[in-house]
This record gives C-alpha cells, structure tokens and sequence, in this order.
C-alpha cells in the first residue's frame, strides 16, 4: 500500500502563515471540574503548542477554535473553554484572549484587534447546532474568520463537522492543511499500517470486543501478532469454547470472533488470548481473589479481571522481539491497583521494546503514565475514537478533506 494518502496532506509547513491570520481547529475537548474550572488532564493542550508556536513565531495572529464535551448545540456554561484560555496561556507564557463567541460581532471585535503574535481561543464550537451538523453557513462564517486554516484536531478527525470539514471548502487557495500534531499522528499511526517494521504487534484489550470489532479485523491484515486482554478477551475464550465464568460476555458476537480467530489462522497471525488470569467476585478488589489457568473449570462465578503472571511473560516475550507496536485498551481492571498489574507490566514491556511504539485510548494512556514510562514512548496518540476508526481502517473526514500537497494534485 504505497503513498498513503494521509501522508499526502499539506501541512502548515507547506502554507504561508506569515503576518496572516490562522483558524487553528484544536481538540482541546480536555477533562474540566465543573466546580472550579480546573483541569484535570492538559496533554491535548501541551500536544497542540508546537502547531501554535510554529504559527507565532513567523508572525500569524493565531485564532484557536475546539470543542469541550456535548453540549448539543446549546450554551452549556460548565463547558466553557474559558478555563482553557488561562492554561494554555501558562503553557505559552504569553496572553490568550477568550472571544465569549465562536462567530458573529463579539468573535470579530475580538479577532479584528488581535495583532501578529497575539492569541486568540473562540468559544467552545458545539455551542452552536451549525458545528456538528456541518451547515455550509457555519462552516463559511468559521472560514472568513481566518487567511489560512490549519487542523490540529487529531482527536476530531473522524467528526465530518463544521470545524473539521466543512470549513475546508470555503477557505481560499487551498490556503489549508494539516498542524504538526496532526501530521505527526497521521505519520505515526499511517507508517504502521503501510510499511510497519517488523514484526508488528498490536495488543488489544479494554472491556468490550463490540467497540473494536473493526480495529482488530483490519489489524489482523497487517500485523504478525495480535496480543488480547482485558474483558474482551472472554467473548474470544467463550468461542474457542473454555470456561469464562460470570466474566463479560458479548455472546451476540461470539460468531464474528470465532471469524477473527479462523482469520488469524489463515493469515498465519499469532493470535494470543490470556493464559491465565486474576478472578474474583468483586471489580474493587475487596473480595478474595487468586490466579487460574485460563481453562480452569474452578473459575466458576467468578469473573476474570487482570490477566496472570503466565500470560505476562508471554506477551512480554512476544513485544520483546517486536520492532512496531501498537496498544490500545488495558488488560483488566486498572483502575482498581490489586487488578493493575498485568495492565502496568505490558506498559512497562512496551516502553522497553527497541522499535516504534504508540500507545492510544485515554485508559492505556494513563496506565502508561501510572506506569511512569510515558517518556519511553514513540508516541502516544491524542485520539480514542479518531485513532480506532484510523486503525479501523476507515477514511478519517477531517482528513480526507484536507488539501493534498501541491505536487500530489491531481
Ligand atoms: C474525543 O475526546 O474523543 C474527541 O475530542 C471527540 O469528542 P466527541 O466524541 O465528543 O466527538
């Protein structure tokens, strides 16, 4: 699969964005205490920076646009990204002015006194209905707010909405493209699936099978292994007919995962599903709990939550000799420390695999940090959805939209 066509993008280093006003979409759709405005995770800010300074530094006005939450097209005062202003202009060390709207007089007043190196951050976009239903007028009054529109939203690539889409059909000159976090994303999560060092192993987990039905289907045409974990792993067990207990089931999809499992065979992929595992009666750890080999009858109502030393050095074997790895998902109940072990210790694996790592989905992203390796990852992905439906292997509108580079247009 040669020349991907999301490596084909124009990016922002292809655009003059020299004394000219920048519509940068960011996804600053980041967690916020409604009580007191703070927030709780800023990497989505942090990953955004090098975009805005990129544009500040040659002399663009920067005018940032996001969505917080779902407001459903309505003025939701705890989903303000006021609070956002203040962070970002901490992060920056310079001073973010708030346009209480995203359009309209209040935004232009705003956007007309800004100068050269100044930033602005408009209103949370999903204030107004016109965002995620696309409309053409929303997506024009967004275009004429700015010379040049740069998409750094990653994370709402797979929304076909104003910002992310729309609006690339009302900027002039193609005067668009793709921001550094966006490229980076695309560079990464497109190079695995086009032309992977190898081997490549993908480790799936998380709780259900029904949200990565796809991913894992499409993965299987390109990796050499596919590691399981978490309780997805149960509906895959129950198939090959072992013993699961009260483990969650999807028994809906047990035919579709004996298809993956009979799909791995004939593609000759490894496909690995929990050895043994941690079971118990209670998620929070405060009932007992023991390690069974994964075939072991004695699980009985019992439910499996973390998978076992066994199934640790096996995975820990198998990404050991691998030179890409994909992770998407925890391997059982992490949040609940007596359960986050083996979840900790495939972190720990992946950081220590020689190759390209990337790590996506808000749970394996905090399992990384809890497991303090976040630094000895070669990249970890600002997208849950966005990065699924990509590893899906669905077409992204954010970036599909996106102009080609000059030399690639047809
Ligand atoms: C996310 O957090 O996954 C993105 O910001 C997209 O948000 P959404 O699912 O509300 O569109």
């Amino acid at each position: 699969m040669a020349g991907a066509a999301h490596l084909r993008k124009q990016t922002i280093a292809d655009l003059d964005v020299a004394g000219r006003r920048v519509l940068v979409r960011v996804d600053f759709n980041v967690p916020i205490a409604a009580h007191n405005g703070t927030i709780g995770d800023d990497t989505r800010i942090r990953a955004a920076l090098p975009t805005i300074r990129h544009a500040l530094e040659r002399g663009a006005t920067v005018i940032l646009a996001s969505h917080l939450g779902r407001p459903n097209g309505r003025r939701v005062e705890s989903l303000s990204l006021r609070p956002v202003a203040a962070r970002l202009a901490e992060l920056l060390d310079r001073p973010v002015t708030f346009a209480a709207d995203t359009i309209g007089p209040s935004a232009l007043a705003v956007i007309g006194a800004a100068q050269s190196g100044d930033v602005v951050l408009l209103e949370n976009l999903r204030f107004h209905p016109g965002e995620e239903a696309n409309d053409p007028e929303f997506a024009r009054a967004l275009a004429a707010l700015a010379d040049v529109y740069v998409n750094d939203a990653f994370g709402a690539a797979h929304r076909a909405h104003a910002s992310t889409e729309g609006i690339v059909h009302h900027v002039k000159h193609h005067a668009s493209g793709a921001g550094l976090l966006m490229a980076a994303e695309l560079d990464y999560l497109g190079r695995a699936l086009d032309d992977p060092a190898r081997p490549f192993v993908a480790i799936v987990g998380g709780a259900k099978v029904s949200g990565k039905l796809e991913v894992i289907r499409n993965l299987l045409e390109h990796v050499d292994a596919l590691l399981v974990g978490g309780a997805m792993a149960y509906t895959f067990l129950k198939a090959r007919g072992q013993p699961v207990g009260r483990s969650l089931v999807e028994d809906d999809l047990l035919g579709a995962a004996r298809d993956l499992l009979a799909r791995a065979r004939a593609r000759n992929v490894s496909f690995e599903l929990p050895a043994d595992h941690i079971v118990t009666t209670n998620l929070d750890g405060t009932a007992d709990y023991e390690t069974l080999a994964a075939d072991d009858p004695a699980i009985a109502d019992r439910r499996g939550v973390d998978i076992g030393p066994e199934t640790v050095r096996r995975y820990a074997g198998i990404l050991a000799g691998a030179k890409t790895v994909v992770w998407n998902g925890p391997m059982g109940v992490f949040e609940t420390d007596a359960f986050a072990e083996g979840t900790t210790a495939v972190a720990r694996a992946i950081a220590a695999v020689d190759g390209t790592t990337i790590v996506g989905g808000g749970d394996s992203v905090a399992a990384v940090a809890k497991a303090g390796v976040t630094d000895r990852i070669s990249h970890i992905s600002t997208g849950g959805g966005a990065a699924l439906e990509f590893l899906g292997g669905r077409t992204l509108p954010g970036v599909a939209a996106l102009p080609d580079r000059p030399d690639d247009r047809g």
